[in-house]
């Protein structure tokens, strides 16, 4: 495990690569225009051969997850390391860089234990994704074949008291990441990003086709801005590979009750927080809203078990790799490239990741009690400000393109989640190190 603790200078690096980083977009943004012209552009630089295009080749993934290395940004975290542990069963190298700000290193320790695996196979750098020279070193140290990119603030609420930290953290941080990436060859990377982008949704069950709407926050608007952004990096430089996978409501934790979700302070989500009530960490669940227009008046939204989430990464892999799927451009914003000739895709391939199936706030109290074996006290509040009544993912197109599906039911996130609250009670903060 490598740590960075030197952070002298990185402002001014990191001021001089985010200007850098913020112009080109923008000259590109300038050139390109909408869709349409920018897709005209592409093909007109490639057919003038632009050599600034053509010089920096990208990475191939048509080769077994043995010959391949995952950079994990953000993979110390709930999502992340269950992602490492999935990478690592499937015989991928992972590097993970994280800033450990939302996190633990235990997290790490334990990925290890699950997967048995405690040699170079999963490297650490602790930095964040906003320092361009610990980057550098990342990609100097390691052949990165394709980045799952996690890192990132995320909390809604805090999102609207700290604007200005989080479009920094998120969106200039994802900027001095794919400029780094860019200019060590690697242009595969797989976005971690949300159903918030579609705001308030027109349909339901939601397609990738349903419009996207401005998000009530400013966390989710940095995930519709940045997939703004990569779609635009594969607009100007049409060898880039990008996936936005958009989660719904991802919960529960493996089932070795090892690893899970540690949020720092009180929890924001609901799952979480009925964890924290079940371990008597808190004395009762506040149910926001019980008049919405759904089957009991409580919010319903798509939870998704965080395993099955991490499993739809690895799928996302084998697609850009040409492995599975058409790479058919069969959605609103997706763009089907011209695959490169070993097969490994090229464009912008946008996926829903959520089990296509609604559960209400009360539906999920009901699960956790049946996971822990007794009643939990709960109370209607008003509604949360910002809170949508319902929503819940069609995925068909993850099915079909990616070959995934969820296989895991509400009573199973809450048994595992279960499992991981009840051993770890206080999350990784007590946990003994790992002998
Ligand atoms: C779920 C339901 C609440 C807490 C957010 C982000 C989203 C994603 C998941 C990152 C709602 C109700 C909640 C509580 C409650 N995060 N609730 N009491 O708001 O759907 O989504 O987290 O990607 O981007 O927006 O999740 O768990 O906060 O709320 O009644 O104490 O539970 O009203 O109906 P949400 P949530």
């Amino acid at each position: 495990m490598y740590k960075f603790t030197d952070r002298r200078g990185a402002i001014p690096r990191l001021l001089f690569a985010t200007r850098v980083a913020f112009d080109e977009i923008i000259q590109r943004y300038a050139i390109a225009g909408t869709i349409a012209v920018r897709e005209k552009f592409v093909r007109g630089a490639a057919a003038a051969g632009n050599e600034s295009e053509k010089t920096m080749a990208n990475k191939s993934l048509a080769k077994g997850p043995s010959d391949t290395c995952v950079l994990v940004t953000g993979g110390a975290g709930f999502i992340g390391s269950h992602t490492c542990v999935e990478l690592l069963n499937r015989g991928y190298r992972v590097v993970v860089l994280d800033d450990l700000s939302n996190s633990s290193e235990v997290a790490l320790d334990r990925v290890r234990t699950i997967t048995g695996i405690d040699d170079d196979r999963l490297a650490f750098y602790e930095a964040s994704i906003l320092d361009r020279e610990a980057l550098d070193r990342v990609f100097t140290e390691n052949d990165i074949d394709a980045i799952i990119h996690f890192a990132g603030f995320k909390a809604v609420g805090e999102s609207v008291q700290k604007p200005l930290e989080y479009y920094w953290n998120n969106v200039a941080g994802t900027l001095v990441l794919c400029e780094a990436a860019r200019d060590h060859g690697c242009k595969n990377l797989v976005f971690s990003s949300s159903a918030t982008v579609y705001g308030e949704p027109e349909f339901i069950p939601i397609t990738e086709d349903c419009p996207k709407h401005d998000a009530t926050n400013p966390y989710g608007q940095t995930k519709s801005m940045l997939e703004q952004v990569l779609t635009d990096l594969y607009v100007g430089d049409n060898e880039w590979n990008v996936v936005l996978l958009r989660y719904f409501n991802p919960i529960g934790a493996h089932e070795s009750g090892l690893i899970g979700e540690d949020p720092k302070g009180i929890p924001n989500n609901l799952l979480p927080y009925v964890a924290q009530v079940a371990v008597g960490k808190l004395a009762c669940v506040g149910v926001f809203g019980d008049d919405y227009p759904t089957s009991d008046g409580t919010g319903v939204r798509d939870y998704i078990h965080v395993v099955d989430l991490a499993r739809g990464h690895v799928a996302a892999l084998d697609w850009m790799g040409g492995k599975v799927g058409t790479g058919a451009a069969n959605t609103l914003g997706t763009i089907a490239g011209e695959p490169a000739d070993d097969g490994t895709r090229r464009g912008v391939g946008i996926f829903n990741l959520g089990t296509g199936t609604g559960s209400s706030v009360l539906d999920v109290v009901h699960a956790f009690e049946r996971a822990c074996g007794k009643e939990l006290p709960y109370e209607v509040k008003p509604r949360r400000a910002g809170d949508i009544a319902e929503n819940y993912a069609a995925c068909d197109k993850a099915r079909d393109e990616l070959g995934w599906i969820a296989e895991y039911d509400l009573d199973r996130m809450c048994a595992d989640s279960w499992r991981w609250q009840s051993q770890n009670p206080n999350g990784y903060s007590t946990a003994a190190p790992i002998a």
